[in-house]
């Protein structure tokens, strides 16, 4: 493990990091036979892949329309045909649940003096609808989207675009996701990067490595250094 030295900012990526996607499944009751682990999954599988592959085909839409293009193949691939639920699960991601140790960590490291940012694919409007719902607004200084380039991670345009907002270099900024594909991804690009695996997963093999693996960002502020 890598001393974190010099880190000026902590970026976060939003969904899986911040908020969690499957609060959305889980607060619909008429989700057919209690499938909703699996709606959850299939959704956010689907979500992510279809901005690598819209990515390599140069054919960006925002991260809500793709969002709402998973879901449909998410309900359709599982024969789930509730009416008004499609639209309800979409509107839930707007107001999405913060994981529970989110407001402390932002709080801890705004007082010890670190800029906090997101950096996520979501489109603004989502963005910033789930940071207010959450009450995180005054928490976080900068939302940044990968709208703003008009491609998705991992293109390094989007990490880029943080490094020019927060007016930083690579090594300033300490990135935390959820997936370590995100992970490898944002350390290849120079990034010092927690990965938060949060759902126990197997390491990538993929180009870069996490300086630090955590469970939750509650291990962060000590990992920085801030007393508790
Ligand atoms: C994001 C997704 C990829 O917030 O979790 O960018």
């Amino acid at each position: 493990m890598t001393q974190l030295a010099n880190i000026r900012a902590c970026v976060f990526d939003a969904y899986g990091t911040i908020f969690d996607f499957a609060s959305a499944a889980a607060r619909c009751t008429d989700i057919p036979g209690g499938r909703h682990a699996e709606l959850t999954s299939l959704w956010r599988e689907k979500q992510l892949q279809y901005t690598w592959l819209r990515s390599l085909q140069d054919r960006y839409a925002d991260f809500w329309h793709v969002t709402s293009e998973a879901l449909d193949f998410t309900l359709d691939s599982l024969g789930i045909a509730v009416p008004g639920l499609r639209d309800r699960l979409m509107d839930l991601y707007l107001t999405l649940s913060a994981f529970p140790e989110v407001h402390d960590t932002l709080r801890r490291l705004k007082q010890a003096g670190f800029t906090t940012a997101i950096l996520s694919n979501g489109s603004p409007a989502m963005l910033d609808s789930a940071v207010r719902a959450a009450g995180l607004h005054p928490l976080v200084d900068a939302v940044l989207s990968a709208d703003a380039v008009q491609v998705f991670k991992t293109d390094s345009r989007v990490y880029d675009y943080a490094l020019q907002q927060l007016g930083m270099r690579a090594d300033q900024i300490l990135f935390q996701y959820p997936n370590d594909w995100d992970a490898y991804a944002a350390s290849a690009f120079g990034m010092r990067v927690v990965w938060c695996n949060r759902y126990g997963q197997q390491h990538e093999r993929l180009p870069g490595r996490p300086d630090h693996e955590v469970r939750s960002l509650a291990e962060l502020p000590s990992l920085l250094g801030i007393p508790s």
